[in-house]
């Protein structure tokens, strides 16, 4: 009977042993861990094996870490998946040499929880963009700018349904056989494909921002434009845009847009005031190689900071916008006297460089503009002496009065003007 007692107590107490084990292990795996899961952490070490020249940059990604703790590596806090890879140009900034080796690829597939993904600017030797990725659905923000990626980007891109930012801006080798799939990119705000071939159309109704400078856009301007009523910035042309045809009046209907420019030596462009209809929130106007017409009645909408106009035409003016800080007006025919309007504005920035304008500088500059900073009146027809107000100028550091028919003279403020 004791004996009987005696191993009950033994087999109790091992339960008991038992019971705590069960205990503490169940408390282990409930516990946050920031220990980064192993399929994952083998899935980088493996992706960092695809580069040539891993080291120094990658030298913090060592198997006897915690690869949460590794460069560039984020991790979520409760589950310990890696969402975050970030070998982007901008946060290596201050490593050498410039990674080379291959695209991520399906053996990866373990590194299903990212949810920033940026490789931009690694050299990636003009291998395609892997269909794969478009099954990294938590992914929000992509960035492959300047990958040196090659070929047509897979339509499975538009799966990724949670994606708000995509760049894939600087790519001189991509193709879009179309665009279709962006327009399933319910989520995307932000879309940058300057300097990649595109030819068709964009319609995701979220979108906001759209860069599409540098494109060669060779069909009729995107009439389509004026679906995107999110749009707050719009960057449409460059040097070897073929865009054609006239620019739509739709246009005038992005009511949200802030920043717009536009810039096309093949366009059949001239802007009207109808081209600013709804536009009434636009900061900064940026217009190359445009017409621009717009009766001397016309009140626009909005109140621009900024107005850049290159090898236009003005034929009429533009009108009065008292929020301006920096005016540009290069090559667009401006003639006549130095206009006196500008002091209805606070500009910090003047440029009117390649115009034909005549007669004097005014004395009275400075109390004109008295904050500017930039004066650009390069290649004029300006005449007369350097007024002395222009020492008066307290926060001028640049000045360009090159190539005009200004007299000599030695203004006694010059040793004044330290950063010129
Ligand atoms: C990882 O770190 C250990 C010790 O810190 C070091 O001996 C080893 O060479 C490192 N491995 C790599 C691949 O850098
Ligand atoms: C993508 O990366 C490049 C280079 O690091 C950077 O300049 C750009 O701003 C990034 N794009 C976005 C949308 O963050
Ligand atoms: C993307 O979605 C399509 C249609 O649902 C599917 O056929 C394709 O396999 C998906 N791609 C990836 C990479 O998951
Ligand atoms: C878009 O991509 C181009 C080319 O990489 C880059 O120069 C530009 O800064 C990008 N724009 C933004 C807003 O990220
Ligand atoms: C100046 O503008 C005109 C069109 O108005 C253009 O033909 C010419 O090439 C431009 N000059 C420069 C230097 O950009
Ligand atoms: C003019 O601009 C300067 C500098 O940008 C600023 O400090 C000043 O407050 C502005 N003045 C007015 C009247 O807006
Ligand atoms: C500057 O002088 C011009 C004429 O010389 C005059 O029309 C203008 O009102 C003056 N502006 C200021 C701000 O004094």
């Amino acid at each position: 009977m004791g004996k009987m007692m005696m191993s009950s107590t033994i087999i109790l107490s091992i339960f008991l042993f038992i019971d705590l084990s069960v205990i503490c292990c169940s408390e282990k795996v409930v516990k946050p861990t920031f220990v980064c899961i192993t399929r994952e952490r083998k899935a980088l070490l493996k992706f960092r094996e695809s580069f040539w020249n891993p080291f120094p940059t990658l030298s913090s990604w060592n198997d006897t870490k915690d690869c949460c703790t590794w460069q560039g590596i984020g991790c979520d806090k409760f589950t310990g998946h890696v969402t975050r890879l970030d070998l982007g140009y901008k946060s290596l900034l201050h490593s050498d040499n410039s990674l080379q080796g291959k695209m991520i690829d399906p053996s990866h597939s373990e590194l299903k929880h990212l949810s920033y993904l940026d490789l931009s600017g690694i050299n990636f030797q003009l291998s395609p963009i892997p269909a794969f990725l478009g099954s990294m659905t938590q992914l929000r923000h992509l960035n492959l700018s300047r990958t040196s990626l090659s070929g047509v980007v897979p339509h499975d891109l538009g799966n990724l349904s949670s994606l708000s930012v995509l760049d894939l801006g600087g790519y001189y080798q991509l193709e879009f056989d179309d665009l279709m799939w962006v327009s399933r990119l319910s989520s995307l705000e932000h879309l940058n494909m300057s300097y990649v071939d595109v030819l068709q159309r964009i319609c995701s109704s979220a979108l906001r921002t759209l860069y599409l400078f540098g494109n060669q856009l060779s069909c009729p301007f995107p009439s389509w434009l004026g679906n995107l009523r999110d749009l707050r910035e719009l960057s449409l042309g460059g040097d070897n845009s073929q865009l054609s045809g006239r620019i739509p009046l739709s246009l005038g209907q992005l009511s949200n847009l802030e920043i717009l420019h536009l810039s096309s030596s093949s366009l059949d462009g001239t802007l009207c005031e109808a081209h600013f209809a709804k536009i009434s929130k636009l900061r900064i106007l940026a217009i190359d190689s445009l017409k621009f017409i717009v009766g001397f009645d016309w009140v626009p909408h909005f109140q621009l900071e900024d107005l850049e106009m290159q090898s236009c035409d003005i034929e009429s003016h533009f009108p009065l916008q008292k929020e301006l800080v920096r005016l540009y007006l290069m090559n667009c025919s401006i003639s006549g006297a130095l206009p006196n309007w500008f002091h209805y504005m606070n500009l910090t920035e003047l440029q009117l460089s390649q115009n034909h304008i005549q007669g004097p500088i005014p004395n009275n500059i400075s109390r004109m503009l008295p904050n500017l900073e930039v004066l650009l009146l390069d290649e004029n027809y300006i005449t007369g002496s350097l007024p002395d107000s222009l020492c008066k100028l307290k926060f001028l550091i640049a000045l360009d009065l090159s190539k005009n028919q200004l007299s000599c003279n030695v203004l006694d403020c010059w040793g004044n003007f330290q950063q010129l």
